[in-house]
């Protein structure tokens, strides 16, 4: 069995009738919302999702999982997401799919989030993924001049074509921060947010509440807070 889909299944235990569940993005979370669909579809389960990215709107409304949008920050009570790297710390690396902002808005208005991967995902310290840095396109040369002097290894993000820059839901370009390792991910995470033009970091520091890894023997190890 997929390794992803073992996490998935897993995390889906926890989803209750009346739930408001975040529902996050990439191959991970795809599994997570499809087995949210299945709940719903055999055994009644009514729940509303807050989706994390355009691409899981579509596939949560094509299941047939009613969506609504957050309105009050605790609203959400359980945010099921995947993640590009995950530390003994419970920080994470998100957003190689480009969703790291509405991500990270979804996860801080959770009380409860769920981070679902394979064995994979799990670092002794995060960076050799590159770090997405969400940025607004306007003078976004200047934006990557300021971050140079973080991290002087740094690319704007393409369409899989390689020919424009790539543009996320927000309509923010992404530069990718090519750091190897992360010494100490919550002071890079406030560095990178203070310069101007940045919209947000895709390192979530004190969100993950739970890692739940899957493995293709069908077993999972829980992390938790
Ligand atoms: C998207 C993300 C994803 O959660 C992350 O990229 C993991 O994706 P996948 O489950 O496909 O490996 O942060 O912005």
């Amino acid at each position: 069995m997929e390794a992803k889909d073992v996490a998935a299944q897993e995390a889906v235990k926890l989803v209750k009738d009346g739930m408001i569940v975040g529902l996050g993005s990439g191959s991970t979370a795809a599994y997570a919302i499809k087995r949210i669909g299945e709940r719903m579809h055999q055994e009644g389960l009514k729940i509303c999702g807050v989706p994390t990215s355009s691409v899981t709107n579509q596939l949560a409304a094509e299941l047939g999982i009613p969506l609504v949008d957050i309105r009050d920050p605790s609203r959400v009570d359980l945010t099921i997401d995947g993640a590009d790297e995950v530390d003994p710390g419970l920080c994470l690396i998100k957003g190689g799919g480009g969703a790291l902002v509405r991500e990270k808005l979804v996860a801080a208005a959770s009380n409860e989030v769920v981070i679902i991967c394979d064995e994979s995902k799990m670092k002794a310290r995060l960076g050799a993924f590159p770090l997405p840095v969400s940025v607004v396109p306007f003078a976004w040369q200047s934006t990557l001049t300021r971050l140079r002097e973080v991290c002087p290894a740094i690319t704007l993000r393409q369409t899989p074509g390689g020919t424009d820059p790539y543009i996320t839901d927000d309509g923010c370009y992404i530069l990718d921060m090519h750091l190897g390792v992360i010494e100490h991910p919550s002071v890079l995470e406030q560095q990178v947010k203070s310069i101007t033009g940045v919209v947000d970091v895709g390192l979530f520091v004190g969100l993950a509440t739970r890692i739940i890894v899957g493995h293709a023997d069908g077993s999972t190890v829980h992390y938790l807070k």
